[in-house]
């Protein structure tokens, strides 16, 4: 095991690791993205795949472990990485190209810290219902216990809620954009005539997520998505 650790600790090591786990987690936001859009179908298809979910049973909680490791490797990197840099460039760059990068690196740290606590505020809200209890106790109103409908529009139904899910797509805009530019220089997609394709799909996909998030939280506000009875 002790060379896993090694490669982890290098350089290129620190590198596919982000770039694994960052593939990954951008497929649980597609994926998650597109399992919330039932939201727009109505109550049944939305509490239909939450309980379709829920009877994955033991496969779930695979699923639920293995997304936690990911989450935690791709943290733990990322503040390694960003320390090695530090201690490797005590003084500042001379070179404006070079100073751009390091900003934007900064900033990944500072948009990736700042979806931690929306993460974690977003995992007490409607995983573990600390944040709003009367609001999590409609889930296990609905027939088989699954009225995850209910939950969720009475929640996006306070604006001060729906504002702050709407405002975390704007940093998850930002995260994933360089996220995915990142992803294609560590696969060495950099090229002139490549780069500007690859930056452009980049905020593409980024914007259509985080609109995607964007739009529903907004949605019962907007009267789109009726709250439940
Ligand atoms: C408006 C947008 C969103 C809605 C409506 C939403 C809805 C939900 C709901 C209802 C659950 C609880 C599932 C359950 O236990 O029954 C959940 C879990 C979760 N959400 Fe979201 N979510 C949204 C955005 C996000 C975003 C942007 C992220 C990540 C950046 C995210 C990450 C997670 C995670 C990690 C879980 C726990 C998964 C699990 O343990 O099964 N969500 N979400």
């Amino acid at each position: 095991m002790s060379w896993l650790f090694d490669f982890w600790r290098s350089s290129i090591g620190g590198k596919v690791t982000m770039a694994v786990t960052g593939v990954l987690l951008f497929g649980f936001v597609v994926a998650h993205l597109l399992g919330n859009l039932q939201l727009l179908a109505g109550p049944d298809a939305i509490n239909a795949y939450a309980k379709w979910l829920h009877d994955r049973g033991a496969l779930l909680w695979v699923a639920r472990g293995g997304l936690l490791v990911v989450f935690l490797l791709h943290v733990a990197t990322a503040v390694r990485l960003s320390r090695a840099n530090k201690q490797a460039r005590p003084v500042p760059y001379a070179s404006e190209a070079t100073v751009q990068a390091t900003f934007a690196s900064r900033s990944m740290v500072f948009s990736g810290l700042t979806l931690l606590v929306f993460v974690v505020y977003h995992l007490l809200h409607f995983t573990f219902g600390v944040t709003n209890p009367g609001d999590f106790a409609r889930k296990g109103n609905g027939a088989g216990g699954f009225d995850v409908h209910a939950m969720v529009t009475h929640s996006f139904s306070v604006p001060a809620i729906a504002v702050v899910y709407a405002a975390a797509q704007i940093v998850l805009f930002l995260h994933l954009r360089h996220g995915l530019r990142s992803f294609a220089q560590t696969l060495g997609l950099c090229h002139r005539r490549y780069t500007p394709i690859v930056e452009r799909l980049a905020t593409v996909l980024a914007a259509l997520i985080a609109a995607g998030n964007a739009f529903l939280a907004l949605s019962v506000l907007a009267g789109i998505v009726k709250v439940a009875q």
